[in-house]
């Protein structure tokens, strides 16, 4: 749809973990090379990234760049969105930022398209829509469906994240210092302040008054708004793992509406868009980051009801889960480029 609409488009962070990914997926949907930008730091100006078969040159992103832009899909971090995005967007650009920039602010839309698409209703060129930060939406893919059949009274998560999401040097992090334990040396840590090959460790957020990361309160006001349900109380822990691609989280849910049949909830979350069931109990297999890094589709298993989670008349109120979801794509740079699908389809834009 996008790659016959004419526009232009921009990637702004095109050289970062996310913003390749972003060329590639317009790449994928036909959008010509002629109409797709690529913006980075001045370091990267001039450097050629593939397109398909053809190359992309690099431009240093400056308050011109996006002038003649219809949509401009932003992952360089908020200080960039902070300083460029506003400008673009009230001079015509459609910005769909992946930053955590304007997540929470009121006249801005914090979409993933099978859950909120809605929120998007009225839309105009010209304006700034929100991508919800990566664990959170690979969470809320994976309890959407149920919260539509049972309604989610309270959310306990904990998640298991890839270095990928600290951005591309991370990657390399993980890499050179996997071969230094190896080779029996100190591992070097330039990304993380401490060593992530062989170790877990808490979020690399800041960590608030109340002693949660940012990571964590993402996890909570995102949610609510995404869900536009300000009730749903939620605990999160979020953690780092040595895994290079793919986010993961165990879920443990409170419903509002008792459960006792296993095989509707099982039906439900296959039945939502852009979600697959892995829950293999004979063959212990469930979802893995390794399998779900490079798909679009969030993974979900290991459903079980919560046995301590009984009400007064006996029935089960509790259920828990995994997921495991590629957070550069559906949790960053496919669901932005789905916002463009549907900003194009609605003739929004
Ligand atoms: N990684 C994830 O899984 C993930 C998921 C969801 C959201 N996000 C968000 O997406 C954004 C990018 O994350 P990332 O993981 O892709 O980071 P990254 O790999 O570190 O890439 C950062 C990008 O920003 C560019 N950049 C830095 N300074 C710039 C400047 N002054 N002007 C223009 N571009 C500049 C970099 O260009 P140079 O190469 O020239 O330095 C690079 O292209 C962040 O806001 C992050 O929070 C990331």
């Amino acid at each position: 749809m996008i790659g016959q609409s004419g526009l232009s488009f921009a990637v702004v962070g095109a050289t970062g973990a996310v913003g390749r990914e972003m060329l590639d997926l317009l790449h994928a949907r036909g959008v010509p090379r002629e109409s797709v930008s690529a913006f980075a730091s001045p370091r990267s100006a001039g450097l050629r990234l593939p397109y398909g078969v053809q190359e992309i040159v690099i431009e240093a992103l400056d308050t011109e760049s996006l002038a003649d832009i219809d949509i401009a899909l932003f992952s360089a971090g908020s200080s960039i969105s902070k300083q460029f995005a506003r400008t673009a967007a009230a001079r015509g650009t459609v910005i769909i930022d992946n930053s955590s920039a304007f997540r929470m602010d009121a006249d801005v839309p914090l979409i993933v398209p099978e859950i909120n698409a809605d929120a998007l209703a009225g839309g105009a060129p010209g304006r700034i829509i929100a991508v919800p930060n990566c664990s959170t939406i690979i969470t809320l893919m994976a309890v959407t469906p149920i919260h539509r059949l049972r309604g989610v009274e309270r959310m306990v998560v904990s998640t298991y994240q890839a270095v990928s999401g600290a951005g591309a040097a991370a990657i390399d992090e993980l890499r050179r210092q996997a071969r230094e334990v190896l080779d029996g040396l100190e591992p070097t840590c330039r990304v993380f302040a401490q060593p992530c090959a062989f170790n877990v460790f808490s979020h690399n957020t800041p960590i608030g008054a109340d002693g949660s990361n940012v990571e964590e309160s993402k996890m909570v006001n995102e949610t609510r708004k995404i869900w536009g349900d300000e009730s749903v109380r939620i605990a999160a822990t979020c953690i780092r793992v040595p895994v290079f691609r793919a986010h993961s989280a165990s879920i443990n849910l409170t419903l509002r509406r008792p459960v006792d049949d296993l095989d509707e909830v099982r039906h439900a979350i296959a039945e939502f868009p852009g979600v697959a069931v892995v829950d293999d109990r004979a063959g212990n297999r469930f979802p893995t980051p390794l399998e779900a890094s490079g798909r679009d589709e969030v993974l979900v298993g290991r459903l079980r009801l919560d046995t301590s989670q009984m009400d007064e008349r006996g029935r089960c109120r509790g259920l828990s889960l995994f997921a495991s979801g590629d957070q550069l794509r559906k949790g960053a740079a496919l669901n932005a480029v789905q916002i463009a699908d549907l900003l194009v389809s609605h003739a929004a834009v």
